[in-house]
């Protein structure tokens, strides 16, 4: 009999018994007044008057402690051809001067600096040197374009923002520089100054008086020691897509977050202090964050970063390479990543070449993973392959296996329980409790326990109406789904208007928004379809101007453009498509659901109140001209 049900029950039935004891494993200057703060109800905080310093937490203290010469990060880059180990001493002595680099450029407590790095060891010195001096830093996802950025710029209002001259993608040099500096121009807020690593690859011009050089403003600094925060000061911002073109920033604290990276790391991924942890993410997520930067060196493991796709650099073997060079004991990945091996190496031949005896376990996320998906990574890599449901907004897990608690049989298409700390409800539109296998609405009851965000930053009313409003006393999460009798969740897609394309959390509202952009389009739907690959892809429809006397197929191209311009690459966005008129309800809500169940070839009814029947006549020629439905 395993610890997971009585862990759980203590979880839920005494949280401040069951979270101090998990505090107990991190190093606090001071200790909390009080465990769980209900004095703000539906606002709750943990470990109120509690101080630390996370970056402490993650460096010194392990060099303190006989780690200095373990290795703390390995990075892996095939794209560029480097691989270079840090150890626990090297790290902290490279955070600690970027931390001087950032005092001497006035950066303080509270101070925000945005980071829009490549899958390079400086993104993370990076955010631990914000960290270390209490700045809150904001990472943006480098795929995202120059419009992306300012938006997050005039957000978060950074006083320096640090990056680097380009990022590779494969075998393409993308230039960061002349992205940030039309970022810059774009937004109403100014950085004072931004600091920039010149890669061998690309050298980017820098603009006197604003812009520093990397190297030689670390070669000046001084290092610099940690600053005492409180347990509730924010440690950083991390922006998603909501339903419209203006993201949401998360925010997370210092003390819950640092206390619920340790627990995962050992009860969850049952990860030991000194052993190799490999998240193929990208700190411009979440994943990032929890699993590249904090949880690993938290606990004092060892963390990789890896450069490089799953298929490419240079072959679909690269992840079992990076598995038994750096003999790693667990992987996270999303399930779009073993679909592109598996397409490119159904049988894994790949695979024989390499020793993955150190690998226990394979953790995947960010999309619901597929059970075809699922048996295919179990039967190549003969590990526990677990699926694991969480959001940007929790920061770490509320549905697993935790290995480290209790292995439970693996259900394919289900990511297993309920996590300590989380009471998940399905509910009906009403609020009440749908039966069990039947799908509802899921949300989960308050308080959410530590290292969830606690808020929005500076926009609390947004965090009200987004999550709390729906179902009082509860959270929303926005994803839908079930539960069977042995307690086993099921997540099978969001309520709103987020798609997930290749693991990538997206706004299908903000790219109508830019559609709409567009002179000649009068109005558009974007929807989410399935996508072999990617899981997810966007389609466009377009209804133009009257008088608009365009090529059609020409305007599609110009949205696609725009789409790439103004979101990014990442979008993925590659088909759209003209339409006479949008299918809708007499009210005027246009029938995406209805739309999308076309675009998948499954059954859909017609609403009685739809406006117009023809107009999903032509819906359905068009999407056959566009292949759709596939059979996915
Ligand atoms: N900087 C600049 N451009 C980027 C980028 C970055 N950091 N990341 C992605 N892009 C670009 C890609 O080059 C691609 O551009 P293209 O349209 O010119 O080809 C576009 O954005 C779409 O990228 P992606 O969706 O990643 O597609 P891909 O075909 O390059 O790769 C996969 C497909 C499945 C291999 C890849 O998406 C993958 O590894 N996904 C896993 C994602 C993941 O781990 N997510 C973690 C969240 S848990
Ligand atoms: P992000 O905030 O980018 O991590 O995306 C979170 C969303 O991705 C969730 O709300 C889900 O819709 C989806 N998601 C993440 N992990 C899973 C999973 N294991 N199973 C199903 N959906 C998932």
């Amino acid at each position: 009999m395993g610890q997971y049900l009585d862990q759980y029950k203590l979880s839920l039935e005494q949280p401040e018994k069951f979270w101090a004891t998990a505090a107990d494993s991190i190093d606090w200057t001071k200790k909390w007044d009080r465990v769980l703060d209900d004095s703000n109800a539906p606002i709750y905080r943990w470990f109120t008057g509690g101080k630390l310093n996370t970056c402490y937490n993650a460096l010194d203290r392990h060099v303190l402690n006989g780690r200095a010469n373990q290795a703390a990060l390995i990075y892996d880059s095939p794209v560029s051809n480097t691989k270079k180990t840090y150890n626990y001493q090297e790290l902290l002595e490279k955070v600690s001067r970027l931390a001087g680099v950032l005092t001497d450029l006035g950066v303080e407590k509270g101070d925000r600096v945005l980071i829009y790095m490549p899958m390079i060891p400086e993104g993370v010195m990076a955010m631990l040197a914000c960290a270390r001096i209490g700045a809150v830093h904001s990472v943006v996802f480098g795929g995202f374009a120059a419009n992306e950025l300012a938006t997050r710029i005039d957000d978060a209002k950074p006083k320096v923002i640090l990056s680097a001259s380009c990022g590779l993608e494969g075998s393409r040099v993308i230039e960061y520089k002349p992205l940030l500096d039309g970022a810059i121009e774009l937004s109403n807020h100014q950085p004072s100054n931004t600091v920039i690593l010149q890669r061998p690859q690309a050298k980017a011009s820098l603009k006197k008086g604003r812009d520093i050089d990397w190297a030689s403003a670390m070669t000046d600094a001084l290092v610099t020691d940690c600053v005492t925060v409180e347990a509730t000061d924010p440690l950083y911002i991390l922006y998603t897509s909501g339903t419209t073109g203006q993201p949401k920033g998360v925010v997370r604290d210092n003390g819950g977050h640092a206390v619920a990276m340790m627990w995962t790391m050992k009860n969850l991924y049952n990860i030991k202090p000194g052993e190799v942890f490999w998240a193929a993410s990208d700190i411009g997520w979440v994943v990032g964050h929890s699993y590249i930067c904090y949880g690993p060196l938290l606990n004092g493991s060892t963390t990789v970063m890896y450069e490089g796709k799953p298929v490419g650099t240079p072959d679909p073997g690269a992840f079992w390479r990076v598995i038994s060079e750096h003999k790693v004991a667990a992987m996270f990945t999303a399930p779009t990543a073993l679909r592109a091996i598996r397409k490119e190496d159904p049988d894994c031949e790949h695979i024989k070449q390499y020793d993955l005896s150190s690998m226990r376990a394979l953790f995947l996320a960010g999309e619901r993973c597929d059970p075809d998906t699922l048996y295919w990574a179990k039967d190549k890599i003969q590990v526990p392959v677990v699926d694991h449901w969480w959001q940007t907004e929790t920061g770490w897990a509320i549905a697993a296996n935790c290995l480290g608690l209790e292995e439970f049989p693996v259900k394919a298409g289900s990511p297993t329980k309920p996590v300590p700390g989380y009471e998940i409800h399905f509910l009906d539109d009403a609020g009440q409790a749908v039966p069990k296998g039947e799908m509802g609405a899921i949300a989960i009851k308050l308080p959410l326990p530590p290292g969830t965000f606690p808020t929005l930053w500076q926009n609390e009313k947004r965090f009200f109406t987004s999550y709390l409003e729906t179902f009082e006393g509860y959270y929303e999460t926005g994803d839908a789904g079930y539960q069977d009798e042995e307690g086993y969740v099921y997540i099978m897609g969001r309520t709103d208007d987020v798609i997930n394309v290749a693991g990538h959390r997206l706004s299908t509202g903000a790219m109508e928004e830019v559609i709409a952009s567009h002179p000649d389009v009068a109005e558009c739907a974007v929807i989410g379809v399935a996508d072999k690959l990617k899981g997810q892809s966007p389609i466009g429809f377009a209804v133009l101007q009257a008088g608009a006397n365009r090529n059609e197929d020409e305007v599609s191209q110009e949205l696609i453009a725009l789409i790439r311009e103004k979101i990014g690459p990442v979008a993925a966005f590659k088909i759209a498509t003209v339409v006479k008129r949008l299918p809708k309800t007499r009210s005027g809500k246009i029938l995406r659901g209805t739309m999308r169940s076309m675009a998948d070839g499954v059954d859909y009814n017609i609403p009685a109140t739809i406006d117009d029947p023809v107009s999903l006549d032509e819906i359905v020629e068009n999407l056959k001209t566009l292949g759709y439905p596939k059979s996915v």
